[in-house]
């Protein structure tokens, strides 16, 4: 059983799933490696559903796994996911509040965020709301990050 870390953008989830495992699965660079481009080009060129419907896939691919998984924001907009994650009692949610995940979004090295480019701050705080009950409805443990060191967090997990 993999444990799956889900949480906004934001949230730290691959530098976490980093530290529990080196060997550890991050979804958006699977998804890269099988597009053969960067995400926000598969977006420009194919659009978000045709995005879901491969982070879907990928997703069952990897529920079977015995490895950390760091997944992407979005991976709890489809039911099907959600059905996923919380059939597996190791799905972790990374929870802050939306002005922590906003600063942090503005200084994060990834630049490959789509819905980041492309949305003001009070479109995001609107997807944050629709998505945090549905990153709870799936978290069999819940860390929240807020004001914590990587290591605190790491402890809360192990
Ligand atoms: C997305 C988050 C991204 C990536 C894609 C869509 C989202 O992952 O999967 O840009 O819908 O929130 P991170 O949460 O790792 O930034």
């Amino acid at each position: 059983m993999p444990k799956i870390l889900i949480g906004f953008m934001g949230a730290g989830k691959t530098t976490i799933a980093r530290q529990l495992d080196s060997n550890f699965i991050d979804m958006d660079t699977k998804l890269i490696e099988r597009f053969g481009m960067p995400i926000s080009q598969f977006f420009d060129k194919f659009g978000e559903i045709a995005f879901r419907k491969y982070e879907a896939q990928l997703l069952k691919e990897l529920s079977t796994s015995r490895q950390v998984i760091s997944t992407g924001g979005g991976i709890v907009m489809l039911e099907e996911n959600r059905k996923l994650l919380q059939e597996n009692i190791e799905t972790i949610f990374l929870r802050a509040d939306f002005d922590t995940l906003y600063q942090r979004l503005l200084s994060d090295p990834k630049q490959d965020r789509p819905l980041l480019n492309h949305q003001s701050k009070a479109e995001l705080k609107a997807l944050f709301d629709i998505r945090e009950p549905l990153y709870m409805s799936c978290a069999g443990k819940i860390v929240d990050v807020t004001a914590k060191t990587p290591k605190e967090i790491l402890e809360e997990i192990r």
